[in-house]
């Protein structure tokens, strides 16, 4: 991978630009799951500088812990619970701009004032959610949320 791959300038919508071709490149000739959420937090990882960025998998009625960048994290989390269980129990996007606000959120870190958690749904089942971090208040927002539905469906597109 040249040095080039991820840009760390530009407007939001710039890296998103570059980010999502970048994405679509990586995961369409792959079909295994973990390797591509494997690239895929480290691409929007390095893009961005968030402060935890991974993915949690719906395994026997629960969410568990899969890749991810950034520091130890809960494994497991119950459906309902937090903003990821919130996420995949309504099968909605969750984009929290101060996580001490949210009722239930589950702190992995102090250090997370910021968090959006995309659901990841194939045949109408929540099958992960893509969680991300920020260590700023309010930095996520509708296009946040619009380019990363896109790198979840593009996740389904690639899923087993
Ligand atoms: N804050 C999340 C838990 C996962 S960590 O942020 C990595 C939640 O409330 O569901």
């Amino acid at each position: 991978m040249s040095e080039s791959l991820l840009i760390a300038e530009g407007t939001k919508a710039e890296k998103y630009e570059t980010l999502l071709v970048q994405i679509e490149g990586v995961v369409s000739g792959e079909s295994d799951e973990i390797a591509n959420m494997a690239n895929v937090s480290s691409m929007i990882h390095e893009t961005f500088g968030f402060w935890w960025t991974g993915f949690y998998r719906v395994l026997d009625g629960e969410l568990v812990l899969g890749p991810f960048q950034g520091p130890l994290a809960c494994t497991r989390i119950k459906k309902g619970r937090g903003v990821c269980g919130t996420a995949w129990q309504e099968a909605k996007t969750q984009v929290v701009p101060d996580v001490e606000l949210f009722p239930g959120h589950i702190a992995c870190s102090s250090a997370s004032k910021s968090e959006i958690v995309v659901p990841l749904i194939k045949g109408g089942e929540v099958v992960a959610v893509l969680d991300i971090d920020s260590a700023e208040l309010d930095t996520f927002d509708e296009e946040d949320k619009v380019n990363l539905e896109k790198v979840a469906s593009m996740l389904v597109k690639a899923w087993r």
